[in-house]
């Protein structure tokens, strides 16, 4: 089994959308049972909350799930539990760096799945508003990392 964590700051808006995403690839690709996802923030001030509504929305609209998602915080243990850990920005790796103590490759920047976009971190929609930017982000870098996973892991 591979296991997939994305992180982002509050675990409400970009890494749950990464999580259902992906989840739904992996479905439409027929490999659940493969690969599993989960989401986690650096944060703590929205454990047991869900997604929050502009991330709820996007996702209804195009019949994607995040059924049973609730935040929760990184644990030091996520580092030993999963093998490809998904960050949003540089706030987010320079705290997974923290907790977890030095610099490690198992840790991935989001945006290097997308190098050709210009942006070079995922813009945060909590504070811009645009759940529509990252949903595109999203869909464009899931299907990446999954054909990556396929080549790497499986
Ligand atoms: P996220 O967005 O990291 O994409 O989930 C945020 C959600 C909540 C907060 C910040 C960012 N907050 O400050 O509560």
């Amino acid at each position: 089994m591979i296991n997939v964590l994305f992180v982002c700051l509050g675990n409400i808006c970009r890494s749950p959308m990464a999580e259902a995403v992906l989840r739904d690839k992996i479905k439409i690709n027929e490999l659940e049972g493969q690969i599993t996802v989960d989401s986690a923030g650096t944060g703590d001030w929205h454990l047991g909350h869900p997604p929050h509504e502009g991330t709820r929305k996007l996702l209804d609209e195009r019949s994607i799930s995040y059924e049973g998602m609730i935040a929760r915080q990184v644990l030091s243990e996520d580092f030993t539990n999963f093998d490809y850990i998904i960050c949003m920005d540089q706030s987010n790796l320079s705290n997974l760096r923290k907790i977890k103590g030095g610099e490690d490759a198992q840790i991935i920047s989001y945006m290097d799945l997308l190098p050709n976009e210009t942006l070079r971190e995922v813009p945060d929609p909590y504070f811009t508003g645009n759940f529509e930017e990252v949903y595109g982000l999203m869909d464009a870098g899931c299907s990446v990392l999954l054909d990556k996973i396929k080549k790497e892991k499986l």
